[in-house]
């Protein structure tokens, strides 16, 4: 039997009619941009994260940028981000027209690690930005109280946490701002691009709702130069949707992690962190291997899909070479053993045992 990374189609099945029904509404609205669906969108998830203010916007990247630029971050400021990330966080960085600095990950894990942070802020330094890669919460007690100390602006990448909880609050909720993405793969995912800021900081609000429509406080009344990050309704529709789904998907994520553990224990890879808190909704699942390549490809002969997040940390990316102050070993060992096995909310507890007889095969078979 092969095995998908992702199927989106079997994801989408069971809520494909009320997609279409919501697709129809708006059609027969004959409005399409930022508007009844948007508003109320941005209503129903403010209430379901209890967060004063949720803006929605174009994508994450968008999210990002804005996150930035309405905490005050611009030229000459420096942002602290990790670089075991996709290249959006550094680029929302570059977008805002701040320099990203990259600091190391915490030893055993994936996200960033809060004493190398403090070790890389400068007076230039504007704001930090930890992801909650791979769905795990980074540790936002220590990042705080350090920002807090240090007068930073402090603003979560919760691109791959949708519905994390700490201590009763959603990731996206513990910072001055938090921003999160429906790319269609994410934990609650649109069925093209959309993202969200969140925030309790009223000003910080009117300042994105501003920008993300080319600045206008009114029609016509542009204060600040801005952007066209606005949503479609048809993205806003379909969330109305898929959002209210997103406890229900994650439960299913934690399900198929059990699976995983069952089928690999003993088998010679290392498992992501089970906090058993609720604080990882396992966007992926990825494991750890110093035979990671040969792996990888006696996966794809078995017609088994993995990927890898993300082959080239940040600061060795050509684009941003220049940002890079010396290596980072930690991420870059980190980097050259993570994969991404088959993962998703709808995959099958015979898929999954597929996969973990492979690779139990393929480690017999390497003696
Ligand atoms: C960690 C992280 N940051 C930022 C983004 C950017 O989001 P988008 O693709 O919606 O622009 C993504 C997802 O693609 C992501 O995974």
């Amino acid at each position: 039997m092969s095995v998908p990374f992702v199927d989106m189609k079997r994801l989408h099945a069971a809520t494909r009619d009320e997609v279409l029904a919501a697709f129809a509404r708006v059609l027969d609205s004959g409005g399409f941009v930022q508007g009844r669906e948007v508003e109320a969108f941005e209503t129903e998830f403010a209430r379901q994260y209890d967060v004063p203010h949720a803006i929605a916007v174009s994508n994450g990247t968008a999210a990002l940028h804005l996150a930035l630029e309405a905490n005050g971050a611009g030229a000459g400021d420096e942002v602290i981000t990790a670089a075991n990330t996709f290249i959006a966080t550094a680029e929302a960085i570059t977008m805002a027209r701040a320099t990203p600095v990259f600091a190391e990950i915490e030893d055993g894990g994936f996200n960033v690690d809060p004493e190398d942070v403090e070790r890389r802020i400068t007076p230039r330094t504007k704001a930090v930005i930890p992801v909650h890669l791979y769905g795990q919460v980074a540790r936002m007690d220590r990042l705080a109280e350090i920002c807090r100390r240090h007068g930073l602006v402090l603003i979560e990448d919760a691109c791959q946490a949708h519905g994390e909880m700490t201590d009763g609050r959603r990731a996206g909720t513990l910072g001055n701002a938090g921003c999160l993405s429906f790319y269609p793969t994410k934990n609650v995912g649109t069925i093209g691009e959309g993202g969200m800021v969140l925030t309790s900081d009223a000003e910080v609000a009117r300042r994105i709702r501003m920008l993300r429509d080319h600045g206008q406080s009114a029609k016509h009344e542009h204060v600040v130069p801005g952007y066209n990050y606005r949503m479609p309704e048809l993205q806003a529709a379909a969330l109305r949707v898929l959002a209210p789904h997103l406890d229900e998907w994650n439960a299913a994520r934690i399900r198929a992690v059990e699976w995983y553990r069952e089928g690999l224990a003993g088998v010679p890879v290392s498992l992501p962190a089970t906090p058993g808190d609720g604080s990882h909704v396992y966007h992926l699942f990825v494991i750890r291997t110093t035979r990671r390549n040969e792996l990888q490809a006696a996966l794809a002969a078995e017609g088994i899909g993995t990927a890898i997040h993300y082959p080239t940390p940040i600061h060795l990316q050509p684009a941003y070479r220049d940002a890079a102050r010396g290596p980072l070993p930690r991420t870059e060992q980190a980097v050259s053993e993570i994969l991404s096995l088959p993962f998703h909310p709808a995959i099958t507890r015979d898929e999954v045992a597929t996969v973990c007889e492979a690779i139990r095969r393929f480690h017999a078979a390497a003696g």
